[in-house]
């Protein structure tokens, strides 16, 4: 059993959505490895979700699965109740979930923009607005933290970065960017701490398309002035400190985790 006692998120609960893959993984996994006990939640794949929850023990942490949908009010609703039922108080909301559907604009079907902007954004508005009442209903712990609450949205570059072809997305992330600051604005008084993380071209199963090809691996490289393709492990490090309360001072601000994605690197030719 690894020592507890000082690990920087050591007693205090975070729900992460869809962590049964990918960069949720690789968060929720980090944050129990901090000493955070965590709710697992998941959308369909319950043997991703039970890894998950595996690791996280390995680290001497608790943590539990949960299914449920976060575009759904009801089933979010239920997820924040089974947390607080057998995780206690809650401390920190990674939301994560996302999709993407791509599909060029003149044929996108109203389905597809309505299931990615539920899913990216009234996903992260459910889930923010349960923690927000949970995090001001229980008050204050300094033993725990400086902060009552911390949330975090794992946005994309493509909250700024326009994206042909998938505007369905770019607007789910841009509309995550002012959700985020004018949510800051309005919790930091309540010392509730909302930022986002903004990850460039990330290996997971979100875009294997672009990174198992090697012609399209190699057109997403010249995208990276820092040279690869980033690890779902470079997010979750980012997560880890900006849930501690070495970032404390910091809040209404977007992390670019994306190896200069967002540095015009079309101009490095020049
Ligand atoms: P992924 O496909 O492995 O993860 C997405 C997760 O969300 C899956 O576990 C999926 O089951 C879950 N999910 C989907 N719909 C859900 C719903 N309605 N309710 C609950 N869970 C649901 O891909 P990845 O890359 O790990 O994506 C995670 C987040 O990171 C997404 O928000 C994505 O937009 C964002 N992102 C990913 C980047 C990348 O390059 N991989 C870059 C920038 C942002
Ligand atoms: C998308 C990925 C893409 C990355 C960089 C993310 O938001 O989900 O598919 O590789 O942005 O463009």
């Amino acid at each position: 059993m690894e020592n507890q006692k000082n690990k920087p998120l050591r007693n205090q609960t975070a729900i992460v959505t869809g962590a049964s893959s990918g960069i949720g993984q690789a968060i929720a996994i980090a944050l129990g490895k901090a000493g955070a006990n965590v709710a697992v939640n998941y959308h369909g794949d319950e043997v991703g979700a039970d890894k998950t929850k595996e690791e996280i023990q390995n680290h001497g942490s608790k943590a539990i699965t949960i299914k449920g949908d976060v575009s759904e009010k009801e089933e979010v609703e239920q997820l924040f109740l089974k947390t607080t039922d057998e995780l206690g108080n809650i401390h920190i909301l990674i939301n994560n979930a996302g999709i993407q559907q791509d599909e060029p604009f003149k044929d996108m079907k109203a389905e597809s923009w309505d299931q990615v902007i539920r899913t990216n954004l009234y996903g992260a508005f459910y889930c923010a607005q349960q923690a927000a009442r949970i995090f001001i209903k229980q008050g204050m712990d300094n033993t725990l933290s400086k902060a009552k609450g911390k949330i975090i949205f794992i946005s994309s570059v493509h909250d700024t970065i326009p994206w042909a072809g998938r505007v369905n997305y770019a607007a789910s992330k841009g509309g995550l960017l002012t959700l985020m600051q004018s949510l800051a604005q309005e919790l930091a008084p309540e010392k509730i701490r909302v930022n986002n993380i903004s990850p460039g071209a990330i290996k997971t199963p979100i875009n294997e398309d672009d990174w198992k090809d090697e012609n399209r691996k190699k057109a997403l490289l010249a995208k990276i002035p820092y040279g690869r393709i980033g690890e779902p492990e470079d997010v979750a490090k980012a997560v880890v400190w900006l849930a501690s309360d070495d970032a404390d001072y910091i809040t209404g601000t977007t992390l670019y985790v994306d190896g200069g994605m967002t540095l015009y690197p079309s101009f490095l030719e020049e």
